[in-house]
């Protein structure tokens, strides 16, 4: 395998929730890109009316994990494969190359992120 990249879109935590959108913007069994200020990048999924947030790059070559497929709550990266479990991090593919997991809440229709 080749070298497994550095994320610079990783959000830096900075303990702020952070309100990212309503709702009905992200129907279910879909993801969503959320550009931060900080010039970090969050992948945003709806898995059956519950959302989950996570890095929004595949640590193998940098894909945006936001515009793969999720098959419940496994999001499958669209360019080799690698797959993450979006409500942990988890990778499941290679060993030690999880990302980062981000808190969601969801008040008053207004989805927000703990970043
Ligand atoms: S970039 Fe290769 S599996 Fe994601």
């Amino acid at each position: 395998m080749g070298k497994v990249y550095e994320n610079r879109r990783k959000p830096k935590r900075e303990g702020k929730k952070i309100t990212v959108g309503k709702v009905e913007a992200v129907p279910a069994g879909r993801g969503a890109t959320v550009k931060l200020k900080s010039g970090g990048e969050v992948a945003l999924f709806n898995v059956n009316g519950k959302f989950y947030a996570i890095e929004n790059f595949c640590p193998h070559k940098g894909y945006q994990l936001a515009d793969s497929r999720l098959y419940g709550n496994i999001v499958e990266c669209d360019l080799h494969g690698w797959r993450f479990d979006v409500t942990s991090g988890e990778c499941f593919t290679k060993k030690g190359c999880s990302i980062e997991s981000y808190e969601v809440f969801v008040e008053d229709g207004w989805i927000k992120i703990l970043v």
